[in-house]
């Protein structure tokens, strides 16, 4: 036997029972903004690497450590999409989309070079959600106060939100100052991520979950002590605004986020535990991005949710149950090949059905168990004799013991009336 060639490592497939739990959350997730307003946008997979360095930040993680880049034969550094903000902020850009306001959404598939683990993939699907122009915090309040519904339809009860602002570019850099200087003499203390970060990207230390750097940080100074009067009044009104909506939130000031373009109100919803890989849904507010990528300056605010991660919440709706209306049931070569024909006929005439063709074959009692297990509705059985006759024999399988020929002239009606009732 030839060796197996395996899925890359931390490349999954999605197979058909978890597909069917993706596409509930994404028809959901569709609906759910769709109905408030957003469009899709469809964004290519392929990037030119800088837009990830520009955006994400060359000293982010993502940037360093997990981005899967190569040269194509042209010279051109090329990657596969680690996120879709920035893709969705030069795609804004590339086709003017902002004249007014724009509110969109994207679902996908997206890479980084992670070490795997459960809730770590390196090829995982998100959906997500920008809108450009908007400066106000109302919006803001939307994006959070949508998700929360989503929550809500997805019958997902326990998640937790937390918020917090990183004001504005002179609070930021006072207070990365201010934590250099403290977190520096006692830096014997910190993670080797965290003290790599000390000099290029201090901010990220507050994301640390190292045991120790969490416990020298809950004496650190925050960044609220530095904040600028406007993010101060602009996180009030947000906050205001979640609880006029109804949503419990916890305030948490060492809530970053991982990515440079981040600017003002930033939020996170997890699930039960600790690790990062609790994380579901993120985002926040991106001001700059778009003049950081040549675009005007341009309110911007977003977010994303990893579709693996909510698809293993314990309280996710569970899979749907296989099901068909029609199960046609063939024994012998032409009789298989009418049952195509009627089966096509029937999809034409009744699309709103579902009809399958058992295609394997074997014995009539082996494909009676698989419209068994499909929990077919009827089941269209054919053999020479019915096809002689020009009809095929019809079994309600809710009553196991009923069957009737039906002429094919009448299987569309018969059909239509019968899975009705
Ligand atoms: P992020 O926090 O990097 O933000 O990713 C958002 C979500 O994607 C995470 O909360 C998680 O559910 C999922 N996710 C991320 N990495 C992985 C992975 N390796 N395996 C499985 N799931 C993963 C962003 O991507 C930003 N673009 C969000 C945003 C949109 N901010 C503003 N607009």
């Amino acid at each position: 036997m030839k060796p197996l060639i395996r899925s890359v490592k931390g490349v999954h497939d999605v197979l058909p029972d978890q597909a069917a739990v993706f596409a509930k959350i994404e028809r959901q997730c569709i609906d759910c903004f769709a109905r408030s307003g957003y469009e899709e946008i469809r964004l290519p997979v392929l990037e030119h690497m800088d837009l990830f360095v520009r955006s994400i930040g060359g000293a982010s993680d993502i940037v360093q450590k997990e981005m899967f880049n190569f040269e194509d034969k042209r010279g051109d550094i090329l990657a596969l999409r680690p996120e879709g903000t920035a893709s969705c902020a030069r795609a804004v850009i590339e086709h003017s989309l902002t004249a007014t306001s724009c509110r969109l959404w994207y679902r996908g598939v997206f890479f980084r070079r992670e070490r795997p683990q459960k809730g770590r993939q390196r090829q995982f699907h998100q959906f997500g959600v920008e809108v450009f122009g908007i400066p106000d915090v109302a919006i803001e309040a939307e994006v959070i106060a949508l998700t929360a519904l989503l929550w809500k339809r997805l019958g997902l009860n326990g998640l937790k939100l937390k918020i917090n602002t990183l004001g504005d570019e002179k609070t930021r850099r006072l207070y990365c100052e201010e934590l250099v200087a403290w977190l520096r003499p006692r830096s014997n203390h910190l993670d080797a991520d965290s003290l790599r970060r000390l000099d290029s990207n201090p901010l990220r230390i507050l994301d640390s979950k190292d045991p120790g750097t969490l416990e020298l940080l809950r004496q650190a100074p925050t960044i609220s002590g530095f904040m600028d009067a406007e993010s101060r009044r602009q996180f009030e009104q947000l906050r205001g605004m979640l609880t006029d909506a109804g949503l419990v939130f916890e305030s948490d000031p060492l809530l970053v986020r991982g990515l440079d373009y981040y600017s003002g109100m930033v939020f996170e919803w997890s699930g039960a535990g600790d690790g990062a890989q609790s994380a579901v849904c993120a985002g926040g507010r991106y001001d700059g991005l778009v003049e950081r990528l040549g675009g005007r300056p341009t309110p911007a605010v977003g977010c994303a949710f990893g579709i693996e991660r909510i698809s293993q919440l314990p309280d996710i709706m569970e899979p749907p149950e296989n099901f068909a209306d029609i199960y046609f049931i063939a024994a012998g070569t032409s009789a298989m090949a009418e049952s195509h024909r009627l089966a096509f006929r029937l999809r034409e005439q009744l699309p709103d059905l579902h009809i399958v063709v058992d295609c394997l074959g074997r014995s009539f009692k082996s494909q009676m168990r698989r419209a068994d297990k499909a929990n077919a509705r009827l089941a269209v059985i054919l053999g020479e004799n019915e096809i002689k006759r020009n009809v095929v024999a019809v079994r309600d399988m809710r009553k196991s013991n009923e069957q009737v020929n039906v002429p094919y002239e009448k299987l569309s009606s018969y059909v239509a009336e019968a899975v009705v009732s």
